[in-house]
């Protein structure tokens, strides 16, 4: 975990990082437009002041960029401007520019080393940790890929002041889910502190960016490939989301939107199942209750869609195994468990409802 810097500035520091984890000064420099345009001069700038030598590639920002034709023109330019083996590939923008800039590291040359610069919340608890790296297919998202582990992952929180409400509570999603499945104290100091994170304040934002990803990071080194369960446990709320983020065709509402509804359904799980107490319950749904969704969000997106068309589509999940649907549930708040066996639909059926009821009564639009 001595790879995961956490730092602001960061990018002064990066020639002397390189250095220390032996990667060569010989750099593909990835952005997306977004990111190319807010951060781009400033660190190109400073990198080659630093010494580096850089290759630079820009892709449009937005999800269709994890494609085979993207990936497949980057190698081109790549090719075109001589970056050999002895190059690395450094990836400055949130979980699309990671994910694509992974995937063209791991296969580029048989492998080249990747270093993450995450830029949006998500990218900084969450995808650039962990080492998956993937495009999407036009049958699945995210189907083919690689464990492409970052050499390096440079954390610096303030990149998150250009960053949309939206994809902040979008992120904020992932850190609570950190605090239910992994730290009872975490989980409190987010509950106590969840205004002054989403506004970016400091010290808190960088307390719970750095807490997410030694979660993550922690979780992913003791069952990197997904073996014994442990790992099953970051999809905490996501079996539940992914009903909803299909239904929405993956488009009118943002992953981490789907997670936080899919959180308060699993939660509910949880407590049917008896495995929190009612107190617990509504802990974990005083937390949730302070997300906030564009309007008419909650209501088209959650309490107007029908429990069986949420069930359906929760079935398409790749995740599942033999068609059976994997839900994660906590066992009290700080500690989550895999559920090996199937559930009845009616108890799924029951939690997304109980869910719903809840919230009806706490989201006003
Ligand atoms: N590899 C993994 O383990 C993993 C885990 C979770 C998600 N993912 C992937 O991550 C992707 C989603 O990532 P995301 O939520 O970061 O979305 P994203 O990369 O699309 O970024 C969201 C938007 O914010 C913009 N942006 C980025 N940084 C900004 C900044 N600092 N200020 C202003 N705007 C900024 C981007 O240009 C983009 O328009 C999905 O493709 C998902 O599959 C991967
Ligand atoms: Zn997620």
């Amino acid at each position: 975990m001595n790879n995961i810097i956490v730092s602001t500035p960061v990018i002064d520091r990066i020639g002397k990082l390189f250095g220390e984890h032996g990667l060569a000064k010989k750099t593909v420099v990835m952005f997306d437009r977004t990111t190319k345009e807010l951060f781009g001069e400033q660190i190109l700038s400073s990198m080659e002041s630093q010494g580096f030598t850089l290759q630079e590639l820009v892709v449009p920002a937005r999800e269709t960029s994890k494609s085979f034709r993207t990936a497949f023109s980057l190698y081109g330019e790549m090719i075109e401007a001589n970056v050999d083996r002895g190059w690395n590939l450094l990836a400055v923008g949130g979980g699309v520019v990671g994910d694509l800039g992974g995937f063209i590291a791991a296969s580029y040359y048989r492998g080249i080393p990747v270093i993450q610069l995450p830029t949006t919340l998500l990218a900084m608890t969450d995808s650039s940790i962990g080492g998956k790296v993937a495009i999407n297919h036009p049958l699945g998202k995210n189907l083919i890929g690689f464990f492409h582990m970052p050499k390096l992952v440079l954390i610096d929180p303030a990149y998150l002041k250009t960053l949309p409400e939206r994809e902040i509570y979008g992120g904020m999603a992932e850190v609570v889910k950190y605090g239910f499945i992994a730290d009872r104290e975490f989980f409190t100091y987010l509950d106590e502190h969840f205004d002054r994170i989403v506004a970016i304040e400091e010290p808190y934002a960088t307390t719970a960016i750095r807490k997410s990803a030694m979660i993550k990071a922690d979780v992913v080194e003791k069952d990197f490939r997904e073996e014994s369960g442990l790992r099953a446990t970051l999809n905490f709320g996501h079996t539940f989301a992914h009903g909803f983020e299909k239904l929405a065709d993956y488009r009118y509402i943002r992953h981490g939107e789907a997670v936080s509804l899919g959180m308060a359904c699993a939660l509910y799980l949880s407590r049917t199942l008896g495995t929190i107490t009612e107190d617990e319950l509504a802990e974990g749904l005083g937390l949730l209750g302070r997300f906030r969704f564009p309007k008419g969000l909650v209501k088209k997106r959650f309490l107007e869609q029908g429990t069986e068309d949420i069930i359906q589509s929760m079935h398409s999940d790749k995740k599942k195994v033999d068609s059976q649907l994997r839900f994660v549930i906590l066992d009290g708040i700080g500690r989550a468990k895999l559920l090996r066996d199937a559930l009845p639909n009616d108890v799924v059926a029951r939690s997304i409802e109980d869910a719903r009821a809840w919230a009806a009564t706490t989201f006003t639009c």
